[in-house]
């Protein structure tokens, strides 16, 4: 079958026919698979945890959604249902017997696509019922590749409810209507944060440090959430009239951590997902602000399979009053490499069409 393949640690992509022999578990026919930043490192090599399953060449892939052609028979999975596979697979800690292996205490899990497990850029793969997640409607199989990335948004929805549960963080009204949630970041992953919390009830700040593309600018004014172009207006000045009460850094780069304790509330939730970034500048005053003010930061990665559960259901409920069809701005073949590499124009999620 064809799979695409990279060299970790070195990276690098290919798409070569591989036979990985026969294999147990229900065989799914793989539909379609997202990339995202996490690929794109893994590609440029600077990824540092990316490491094979066995040899040195790992299938790439997380993000997927394909349809069951062979049932094993040990589960209700019948042929044709739509799944979407999970990417982190417990090792052998509580947590991650728990079916929490996104709170794994010791490291030791594998993530398909990315370390210790071939992922999902082919034309097939085989899995255990435990890690598949069905998906119940047909009309969102298009929108259900967007289920990995949003199962993240849903643990972070989950760790900012907690969070603001530890004092009376609400509106008069019992809603979060008076509340601003600031997202830094307007990739796939930021729009995705976006839409959820808008959902919730609160007003969105979209924050990006140059103008944005014509497709993403509609997508945010559909679905009223507003915007903050930094390299037009300072985030001092934004918050003067739209306080920022909380914050999600979906881009990695550590002075957004400073940019948002400088300017979050007191009592604010700040919540950091991006990963590619450089150290502070001053981690003193990062650190004072946390903690001084006590402001909530809390790292996120991954989710539970509740996640994504609850991300097939928000597909599925919310997937077209949202119009989230127009994230996926371009669909590509397997043999389209160069998809890893070339940032189209007005690009949010490219997807490789598998069949
Ligand atoms: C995935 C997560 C994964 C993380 C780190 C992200 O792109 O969505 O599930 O844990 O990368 O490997
Ligand atoms: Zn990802």
């Amino acid at each position: 079958m064809r799979a695409i393949t990279t060299m970790p640690p070195k990276g690098g992509v290919e798409l070569s026919d591989i036979d990985l022999g026969s294999q147990v578990g229900i065989k799914v026919r793989t539909y379609r698979t997202g990339i995202c930043g996490t690929d794109k490192e893994i590609v440029e090599g600077r990824l540092k945890f990316a490491r094979p399953e066995s040899g040195n060449s790992l299938i790439l892939g997380h993000e997927a959604v394909g349809i069951v052609e062979e049932p094993d028979g040990s589960s209700d999975f019948k042929e044709g249902d739509i799944v979407v596979p999970m990417v982190r697979r417990p090792g052998s800690c509580r947590m991650c017997q728990l079916g929490r292996q996104d709170y794994c205490e010791d490291g030791d899990f594998v993530e398909a696509g990315i370390r210790g497990k071939n992922g999902f850029m082919r034309d097939e793969f085989t899995d255990y019922p435990r890690f598949l997640v069905r998906v119940g409607s047909r009309s969102v199989l298009d929108l259900a590749v967007l289920t990995e990335p949003l199962k993240n948004v849903m643990k972070m929805k989950e760790i900012f409810q907690f969070l603001r549960m530890r004092l009376p963080w609400y509106c008069e009204d019992s809603t979060l209507s008076c509340k601003n949630m600031y997202v830094f970041g307007t990739g796939t992953e930021g729009l995705l944060i976006s839409s959820v919390f808008k959902s919730i009830g609160m007003n969105v700040v979209e924050v990006n440090r140059h103008p944005l593309g014509e497709n993403v600018m509609d997508y945010l004014d559909y679905n009223k959430i507003d915007y903050l172009d930094t390299s037009n207006e300072s985030l001092e000045n934004k918050v003067k009239d739209v306080p920022m009460d909380a914050a999600i850094d979906a881009v990695g780069a550590m002075d957004v951590l400073k940019e948002i304790t400088d300017n979050i509330r007191n009592n604010g939730i700040a919540i950091m997902f991006g990963t590619s970034g450089q150290l502070p500048s001053s981690t003193y005053e990062v650190l004072e602000n946390i903690v001084d003010r006590n402001i909530v930061v809390v790292g996120s990665v991954d989710g539970a399979k509740e996640h994504y559960a609850e991300a097939i259901r928000f597909i599925e409920s919310h997937g077209a009053s949202l119009q989230m069809g127009r994230l996926i701005t371009g669909t590509y073949k397997p043999e389209d490499l160069k998809v890893f590499t070339e940032k189209e124009k007005q690009e949010i999620k490219k997807v490789i069409a598998w069949s």
